[in-house]
């Protein structure tokens, strides 16, 4: 009796069990999969508010960070009235997700956010190909920081267009719902923003803000590894709306649908390592909630 019982034992700890978790739909319940939404509401709270008003979620509303450490590097962005105005409000919005998610199925403790200036210089080396001098500032002006949060809500958006169909629950899914409307209202207002200026160079680059916006989309569906997902501005009219346009103030699929993203593409985006295991980008060490762990712990 007591060999099947070890060997029963054994076979649930080896790695190999562990890894196959979050692909495996009937172990991975609603609020696992909300979590890992959660901390990109906690990265965009973080740097629209910071961004806005200089001051972030431990001034607004501390309680939501559940002791989890304050982002390091982020900071007032030098914005017009118009923009500000703008990311403030999103930056509220975002602290209403946050509660939200957390009073329906719980929450975490905020995880460590890298938004220094230097983090997003390096992603947008990257993104250029090459290192861009002087470095990439995404607090320097409105242009710049819109460019840099035309990275963020979307990545949510698409995260939880995957997540829906995914979740049994109606509670579960009424809430995500209900984010997605707001993260993709928040998606357009600033993709119609940078579209405004389209054709201008980024000062003092010689990049258009197009040209940027293709660029950072390219980066993502690399990171991602599943193919295009994620377009710029001003596409080839095969990827416009019915092959009609080379606008493309929206990013949708061929009936212009939103694109959907799994949770290892979303972890190989946003730790912009391509790798769901290794930790890195906007998350140092890595992002919480079970699913974000597992994978961490697959290394
Ligand atoms: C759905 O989820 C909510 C929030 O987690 C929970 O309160 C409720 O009991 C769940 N309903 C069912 C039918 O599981
Ligand atoms: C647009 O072009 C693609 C091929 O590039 C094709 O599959 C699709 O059916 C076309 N859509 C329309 C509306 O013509």
């Amino acid at each position: 009796m007591a060999l099947p019982y070890f060997l029963f034992a054994f076979l649930l700890t080896i790695p190999g069990a562990i890894v196959s978790t979050p692909t495996s739909p009937k172990q991975v319940d609603d609020k696992d999969l909300i979590h890992i939404a959660l901390n990109l509401e906690f990265l965009e709270t973080e740097f629209f508010l910071n961004g806005a008003l200089g001051k972030g979620l431990d001034s607004i509303a501390p309680q939501l960070a559940e002791g989890g450490p304050p982002p390091v590097g982020a900071k007032k962005a030098n914005l017009d009235f118009l923009t500000k105005n703008i990311i403030e409000e999103f930056g509220y919005q975002e602290v209403g997700h946050l509660r939200a998610i957390i009073s329906t199925v719980g929450g975490f403790p905020r995880p460590q956010l890298d938004l220094r200036a230097q983090n997003f210089a390096k992603i947008f080396d990257q993104v250029a190909g090459y290192k861009l001098v002087p470095p990439f500032d995404p607090y320097f002006n409105a242009m710049n920081y819109l460019l840099a949060s035309y990275a963020i809500p979307y990545v949510g958006l698409v995260g939880y267009v995957g997540t829906i169909p995914n979740l049994v629950n109606s509670t579960s899914r009424r809430l995500v719902a209900g984010l997605l409307g707001v993260e993709s209202g928040q998606d357009a207002v600033i993709r119609a923003l940078l579209y405004q200026r389209a054709n201008e160079k980024v000062f003092p680059y010689h990049i258009t803000v197009s040209d940027f916006t293709n660029r950072i989309s390219n980066l993502r569906n690399r990171l991602g590894m599943t193919g295009n997902k994620d377009e710029g501005l001003i596409v080839p009219r095969e990827l416009g709306a019915e092959n009609r346009t080379q606008s493309n103030i929206l990013s949708a699929d061929a009936n212009s649908l939103s694109y959907s993203r799994t949770p290892p593409e979303i972890f190989r985006i946003v730790y912009g390592t391509g790798s769901e295991n290794k930790p890195g980008g906007f998350f140092p060490n890595g992002a919480n909630g079970r699913i974000a762990k597992e994978f961490l712990a697959a290394i």
